[in-house]
């Protein structure tokens, strides 16, 4: 078959069958269950979409696409094993930081073999052609963008930088704003620039790129980071889009525009489910509190109790729920929890899993910490199907979450979490808490829960405690 035939036929249908399969897997890594499996068919589809630009282009050095695949490969498999549950926020930072670099090289290699390269007569447009002239500038952008504000998210995530804490600049709004505006007018002059002058608007474009990237991520607290990165993914695909714009390849320009939309669909999910506006954590400074953000609230009436009184109550639970939250992972109790679940089925009560949308730090945190422990998938019910058993319950365990179940979410207006749903814990006949102490969760603010009649706080490390109620209810 010549090279021709190859791509007029071949290569086509092997960017159809990727798409599908990139269709296919995004929609299997909606649902737990089947995400193992459509994270293999994206990947399938990827490896086509490989084998496709490779016999597209043809005439290659397959010694240099050889070398770099096994390089990519080891160090991703690297990472993919070495990497900690809860610091998968990191990676996917440091993939989409990536990610958009890439997009912004292979825009600039086209600007620079073409224009600067070959010493184009005229204006960069007229060598580019006008739609990819600015779709090389907008690649850049982006990507440039991506990449700076994707490190910056890696470095809060990680709290090295400022612990965390939103780095607030004077006119901070103003800089920004001007730099963006700075760096779209220097896209627009090198795109009508004629060829030598525009490497200069070039530069300055990719320079403001990548300091905007920073201003834009500095402001923004360590716990919102997980929003951003989420919005740094949809960016990186729209970056990439606009490269398979550049390079004329539709199925960089279709799998950019998935993740561009799936970035932004999940940026939204997580937006409603913590009751805040994309603007409002884009424009920063949330959780500047040192933790006590509740202001002067002091508890008054709490209950507490110890695992032994705690096991004696569930003795003679017929249902139980457990909600699981942050602490949970900072505990790393996902097997001692599952064994508990193990310990009271096996003496015939009903147990479920009550799974919030914002519960933890990442989106699916939770899920993903069960499925460490091979709690079974059918038994984490999703917030509106768990809220209505709530009332027919027995006893909630809440497992190092806070935000997640505190009630004044729906009393009180001013609340900082005021309007997000949360699990109606509160309306079991029993609910125990079970934390280190009576500290705030991510929101900062007291959590009515905690004085209701009918809760009671078990202190202490969910692992710990945990491991102390399995030992009472095997001794009863
Ligand atoms: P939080 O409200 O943050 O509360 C977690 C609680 O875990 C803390 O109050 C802490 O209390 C306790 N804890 C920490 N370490 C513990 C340990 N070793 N053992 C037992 N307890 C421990 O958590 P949540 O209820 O899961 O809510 C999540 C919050 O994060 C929401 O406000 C949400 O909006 C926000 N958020 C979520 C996401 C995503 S996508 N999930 C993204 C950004 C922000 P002690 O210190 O007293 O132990």
């Amino acid at each position: 078959m010549s090279h021709e035939v190859i791509r007029s036929t071949l290569v086509p249908i092997i960017y159809l069958l990727s798409t599908v399969l990139f269709i296919f897997g995004i929609k299997q890594l909606a649902k737990v269950k089947t995400s193992r499996r459509g994270n293999t068919i994206a990947g399938v589809g990827m490896l086509l979409a490989i084998i496709g630009a490779l016999l597209e282009l043809g005439v290659v050095d397959y010694r240099w696409i050889g070398g770099g695949l096994i390089l990519g490969a080891f160090i991703g498999a690297l990472f993919a094993i070495r990497v900690q549950m809860t610091a998968m926020p990191e990676m996917v930072a440091l993939f989409n930081g990536f990610g958009g670099i890439a997009s912004a090289l292979v825009a600039s290699s086209v600007y620079w073999s073409v224009v600067i390269e070959k010493k184009a007569p005229g204006t960069v447009y007229e060598a580019l052609g006008t739609d990819e002239a600015i779709t090389v500038m907008l690649s850049i952008l982006i990507g440039g963008v991506t990449f700076t504000g994707s490190l910056v998210a890696l470095l809060k995530l990680q709290g090295r930088l400022r612990k965390g804490q939103p780095i607030l600049l004077p006119a901070r709004h103003f800089i920004t704003f001007g730099l963006l505006f700075a760096s779209v007018v220097a896209g627009g002059i090198a795109v009508a620039a004629g060829a030598p002058d525009s490497m200069v608007w070039v530069l300055s474009l990719a320079g403001g790129a990548l300091v905007l990237g920073v201003l834009l991520t500095i402001p923004i607290g360590g716990a919102d980071m997980p929003v951003v990165v989420s919005l740094l993914n949809s960016y990186s695909g729209l970056a990439a889009s606009m490269a398979g714009f550049v390079i004329g390849n539709p199925l960089l320009i279709i799998g950019g525009a998935m993740v561009g939309a799936a970035g932004l669909i999940l940026t939204q999910i997580m937006c409603v489910a913590m009751n805040r506006s994309l603007l409002n954590v884009l424009v920063g400074g949330f959780g500047v509190t040192d933790g006590g953000g509740g202001g002067s609230d002091e508890y008054t009436s709490v209950t507490s109790c110890g695992p032994e009184e705690a096991a004696m109550v569930l003795e003679n639970a017929e249902s139980v729920i457990i909600v699981p939250g942050y602490g949970l992972a900072v505990a790393q109790a996902q097997h001692a929890v599952r064994e508990l679940a193990d310990l009271l089925k096996s003496r015939g009560t009903k147990v479920t899993y009550g799974i919030h949308p914002v519960a933890g730090r990442m989106p699916g945190h939770m899920n993903v910490l069960l499925a460490e422990a091979d709690v079974p998938y059918e038994e984490l019910l999703e917030m509106d199907v768990i809220n209505p058993e709530f009332k027919n319950t027995d006893v909630v365990i809440v497992l190092g979450a806070n935000d997640v179940v505190n009630p004044v979410a729906s009393k009180d207006p001013t609340s900082p979490i005021a309007g997000m749903p949360i699990l109606n814990a509160h309306e079991a006949r029993s609910v125990f808490v079970v934390k280190r102490s009576l500290s705030p969760g991510y929101a900062g603010i007291k959590n009515e829960l905690f004085e209701y009649d009918n809760t009671m706080m078990v202190f202490g490390d969910a692992k710990k405690v945990l491991q102390g109620l399995i030992g009472e209810v095997k001794s009863l």
